[in-house]
């Protein structure tokens, strides 16, 4: 696959296989976030890959956040919703928590940071696709909560949790609307 086959076949997969992901595809997705442009050469992101213990930490969070999603329905679909909830951590194939370097002291090099990170994440995530590994970000509430920066030993003066990223094989590669070319590319005389 060409990089403009990845970048244009590219979907963000919430569906996965129950099939590991080879250490060396997972080591060339996080040697190609290593590589995204980033002003002043900060290197603000950080990857942080979940292993089973922490995520095993991540679950009474999980169980509460879903609980409160799920308030007021009936006891079938609650239970439902904290099944798919816990699942979504405890059985995706890869977890991976990002995190951006934090500027307490400079706003507009903390927004050109996020906005390298992001890059880093879009590197990450492409090059798991060229090898056949789909992935999702997620920015849920479990993905930015106190409780979240205090399982992972994340300072939150320090580094901003900007989401979790799963991948795996995918079950299924959904099609989301694009706009137009014509929408994005403005020509101005
Ligand atoms: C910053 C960001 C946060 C996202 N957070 C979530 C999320 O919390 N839950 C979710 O289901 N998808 C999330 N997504 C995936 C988007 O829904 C997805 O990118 C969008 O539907 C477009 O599909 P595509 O990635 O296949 O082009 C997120 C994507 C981005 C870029």
């Amino acid at each position: 696959m060409n990089l403009q086959e990845a970048l244009l076949s590219r979907r963000t997969v919430y569906r996965f296989e129950d099939r590991e992901v080879p250490a060396s595809v997972l080591e060339a997705a996080f040697e190609a976030a290593r590589w995204a442009p980033c002003h002043k050469h900060t290197n603000p992101w950080r990857f942080y890959e979940l292993g089973p213990q922490i995520r095993e930490k991540l679950l009474p969070l999980t169980t509460s956040l879903a609980e409160q999603k799920a308030a007021g329905l009936p006891p079938a679909q609650l239970e439902k919703g904290v099944a798919k909830a816990i699942g979504k951590i405890r059985d995706v194939p890869v977890l991976v928590a990002v995190t951006s370097a934090r500027s307490a002291e400079d706003a507009f090099r903390e927004k050109e940071d996020y906005a390298a990170t992001t890059s880093a994440i879009h590197n990450w995530v492409l090059s798991l696709w060229a090898e056949g590994v789909g992935a999702q970000w997620s920015t849920g509430k479990i993905t930015r909560h106190e409780q979240t920066y205090e399982v992972l030993g994340i300072d939150p003066a320090q580094e901003e949790l900007v989401g979790f990223l799963k991948a795996g094989y995918p079950a299924k590669v959904p099609s989301p609307p694009k706009k137009p070319l014509n929408e994005v590319w403005v020509q101005l005389d």
